[in-house]
């Protein structure tokens, strides 16, 4: 998987995550059996693009926020994105056989044990994220839940597993132009919205600033996935680090599908326009939160 200009910019918050993932990875907690810990590694040290950390930590520091306070919570949203990479590319998912430029979990791991893995990121990810951010000692109570709520929010009905249904389950599919934007906004959006909105409510943001942190992340999360329906057409495997051509060989109802690539690409480029719209209504140093748009731009290349 190949890292375009405006990621690597980004590098320095990038490897503050692969710092805080490495030395959670290199700490098996005793009770974790050996086998489902080395799975759930596997993934969460095989790379990625990193983009819901860094945006939780980019959020939380245009509050205010100090960084190393927020990591909890920025890991807890890369373990739920890994946690939902291992389950979507799993035989009875989307049945694929590479992953950031790696082998699938369950090539490497078998079925069981992926789906297994997949179910202990995805609930570890609360527990990490509520002990990590009480030892920091720094976060009340309540906004510790909110966060840790945005995300929890994310990966249920409302978000990951729902988002999941629309874009998998024949039955469910729905012939209109608003089936691609359900599918997108669910399974994708509302998970890089939680990662922005967790940000911010641990960097003290509330109200109208919360509201606007809110929109910039649901934007630039349907953007992001419209773009991923893109280059799963255009990208090539060395580039994007999984297999392409696996939508329309599936069936998939995507935004290339139902609108065509042209169409798709200014789609794409409303919603970043409304993304940018929303991080405009933000008071504070959103410098770093103004390249993502430009890292979609880059990416559906
Ligand atoms: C891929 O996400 C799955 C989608 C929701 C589109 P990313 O493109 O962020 O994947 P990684 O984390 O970089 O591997
Ligand atoms: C996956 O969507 C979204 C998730 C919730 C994991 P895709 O199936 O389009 O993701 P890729 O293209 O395999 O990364
Ligand atoms: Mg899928
Ligand atoms: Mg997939
Ligand atoms: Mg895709």
């Amino acid at each position: 998987m190949k890292l375009g200009q405006p990621l690597k910019q980004l590098s320095e918050f990038r490897d503050m995550v692969e710092s805080a993932l490495a030395e959670l990875s290199g700490r098996r907690p005793g009770r974790i059996p050996q086998r489902l810990w080395d799975a759930m590694t596997y993934s969460l040290l095989a790379g990625g693009k990193r983009v819901r950390p860094v945006l939780c930590l980019l959020a939380g520091k245009a509050c205010g926020a100090f960084l190393p306070d927020i990591i909890p919570m920025a890991v807890a949203c890369e373990m739920v994105h890994t946690a939902s990479l291992i389950h979507d590319d799993l035989p009875s998912m989307d049945n694929d056989n590479l992953r950031r430029g790696k082998p699938t979990n369950h090539v490497v791991f078998g079925e069981p044990l992926a789906l297994l893995a997949g179910d202990a990121l995805f609930l570890w990810a609360f527990d990490f994220a509520r002990r990590g951010l009480e030892e920091r000692g720094v976060f009340s109570p309540q906004s510790i839940l909110d966060a840790v709520g945005e995300l929890l929010e994310a990966s249920g009905p409302f978000g990951i597993c729902g988002g999941q249904v629309l874009d998998s389950d024949p039955q469910s599919f729905s012939p209109t132009d608003d089936h691609p934007w359900n599918v997108a906004r669910a399974k994708t959006a509302v998970l890089i919205r939680s990662s922005v909105v967790s940000g911010a409510i641990l960097g003290g943001a509330s109200g109208r600033k919360r509201s606007a942190f809110f929109d910039f992340g649901y934007h630039l999360g349907t953007a992001f996935q419209i773009v991923d329906d893109i280059i799963d057409v255009t990208g090539d495997e060395s580039r994007i680090g999984k297999t392409p051509g696996k939508d329309s060989n599936q069936g998939k109802m995507t935004f290339v599908a139902v609108f065509g690539i042209e169409k798709a690409k200014q789609l794409a480029a409303i919603e970043t326009e409304r993304a940018l719209e929303a991080l405009a209504r933000i008071d504070g140093d959103t410098s770093e939160l103004k390249l993502f748009p430009e890292i979609l731009r880059e990416r559906s290349c």
